[in-house]
């Protein structure tokens, strides 16, 4: 009996001594001396509600023009914003690995080339993906991803006859996802000539009172935006999301459909793909995965294919076509710039072909200034501290930690890029040193973006088909588009915030 008695003072010193093991654990860490709001020694929940809202990189981005350059984010979590800091965590076999958070990142917690923390299955399978995607043989596939352009490009001169303006950021994202698709699968999902994707189950979307707004969305779109909008829920309760099926809460339920749909897709379609090798084993229409098949030859195997799929199809999408929407709405924005960039695209003679563009200097400056200020990857890449620890900026980051460099700060540094909120292609003209090293919109060392080359390739593409075919293109106020409408959004990839971007091409 007097045991039981004792039980509450037993439980209330057991909970005083974790308490106090936890604040001496929060104050003693040697992250406790790294600049940042108090907030940040105690919880992870200020940064989790900014990641929630889409606003994470803003959040971070506010903490450096208060803290400096290296600032403290959660408990064991540190983002930095300088040149030394992107060379060392970014170089080639870099220490700093990704960090367990990309599994969690990822529908189905797959390993594939992009989520993998491992740099043993990393440089083995980065081996064998990368020659396929390499500058040198996309070239195989330069036909088909100028037809696409210029399907898209037909698409949005027929949106304007009918509607007076069109939606750029749709036909651009239909255009990466048919043309990413088509190389990984062998077919293209089809979004372009439907005007909507024509997969499977169509489902009916809230009716909208724009023209330009597809009223219905096919369930492969609202999947693939699922894939993107559920990631901070995938991120934050990882746990959860593993036993989602089971619990009452519908939009774990829903988290956990869309991973299983997804698999799906790339399951059947990888099925298909298989049918015509065998129907044609000597002449197949070659795919980004082709060589692959061949298990014997050291390939991969039908499952692992289709996960690197899936990944090439969630990576592929959404970057390239934002990346273009806002290269094309700043362009848009700016009569000069524009005008200086129809004068360089229309001088070119037809046909057009890929090398006679890739050196064209007021495009590739327009590119860089896109992908500076409006990177597509604003979020920090994290990365786990190694076991000896780092230092950075004076402060030592003990192992185990996270440490982030986010494109969104760095790209925006006043010190290397002066007036950094403003569109300014020309500040690439004669590029210092430091401009070069602190961008990173497709990552860096030995990790950086493998689809790089294609994804420049339909910037290419994308920019010069567009100026040439719509010299006078303007932005558009039209059904009460404005600037609002494309604030960033990002869950770790950003979109504009109204999901559309209408431009008046006549
Ligand atoms: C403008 C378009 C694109 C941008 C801005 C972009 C950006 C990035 C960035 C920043 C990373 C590094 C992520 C990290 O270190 O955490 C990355 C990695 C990756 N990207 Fe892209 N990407 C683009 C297009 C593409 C395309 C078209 C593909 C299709 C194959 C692709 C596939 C991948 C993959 C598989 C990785 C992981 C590479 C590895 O870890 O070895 N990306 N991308």
């Amino acid at each position: 009996m007097e045991s039981v008695s004792h039980l509450p003072a037993i439980l209330a010193s057991i909970l005083g001594v974790l308490c106090l093991h936890f604040v001496y654990n929060r104050l003693s860490s040697p992250l406790a001396r790294i600049p940042g709001p108090a907030i940040s020694k105690w919880t992870d929940l200020v940064y989790i509600h900014y990641w929630f809202a889409g606003k994470a990189p803003n959040y971070v981005h506010k903490l450096h023009e208060i803290y400096g350059p290296i600032v403290r984010t959660g408990p064991n979590r540190v983002d930095i914003c300088s040149v030394d800091a992107v060379k060392e965590i970014h170089k080639t076999n870099s220490r700093f690995l990704k960090s367990p958070w990309y599994r969690t990142l990822v529908p189905n917690n797959i390993e594939t080339v992009f989520s993998t923390t491992d740099p043993y299955f990393h440089s083995a399978r980065r081996r064998l993906l990368a020659s396929p995607i390499s500058d040198t043989s996309l070239h195989q596939h330069e036909e088909l991803i100028t037809g696409r352009v210029k399907m898209t490009i037909g698409k949005m001169a027929e949106e304007t006859q009918t509607s007076g303006a069109t939606d750029i950021f749709k036909w651009w994202l239909f255009m990466a996802t048919d043309i990413i698709g088509e190389l990984s699968f062998g077919e293209s999902f089809r979004m372009l000539e439907a005007g909507e994707a024509s997969n499977t189950c169509i489902q009916k979307c809230q009716t909208s009172k724009s023209v330009l707004i597809p009223k219905q969305k096919s369930q492969y779109t609202l999947d693939l935006e699922g894939v993107s909008a559920f990631q901070p829920i995938r991120t934050t309760f990882p746990n959860l999301v593993l036993f989602g099926k089971y619990l009452p809460l519908p939009v774990l339920k829903r988290t956990v459909a869309i991973g299983k749909r997804m698999r799906i897709y790339a399951t059947q379609s990888i099925e298909r793909y298989k049918k015509i090798l065998t129907e044609n084993p000597s002449n197949p229409k070659k795919t980004l995965f082709t060589k692959l098949f061949d298990t014997e030859k050291g390939g991969l195997t039908d499952d692992e294919i289709q996960k690197e799929a899936q990944g090439y199809i969630v990576a592929g999408s959404d970057t390239t076509a934002v990346t273009l929407t806002y290269l094309t709405y700043a362009v848009c924005g700016n009569r000069r710039i524009r005008d200086k960039l129809v004068a360089e695209v229309s001088a070119l003679s037809e046909p057009i072909h890929d090398n006679d563009i890739r050196n064209l200097p007021y495009l590739n400056m327009v590119t860089s200034e896109a992908l500076r200020i409006h990177t597509a990857v604003p979020f920090g890449l994290p990365r786990s501290v190694p076991s000896e620890g780092a230092s950075f900026n004076g402060y030592f980051l003990p192992s185990g930690a996270t440490v982030s460099t986010q494109s969104y700060s760095l790209h925006r540094d006043p010190t290397i890029f002066p007036d950094p909120y403003t569109f300014n292609p020309e500040r690439w003209e004669n590029p210092t040193k430091e401009m070069k090293d602190i961008s990173i919109p497709f990552g860096g060392g030995s990790r950086i973006c493998i689809g790089m080359h294609l994804a420049r390739m339909e910037l290419r593409l994308g920019s010069v088909l567009f100026f040439r075919e719509f010299p006078n293109a303007q932005r558009s106020d039209k059904e009460g588009m404005s600037a609002k409408d494309m604030e960033m959004q990002s869950f770790f990839l950003m979109a504009p915030k109204g999901h559309r971007c209408l431009i008046e091409t006549k």
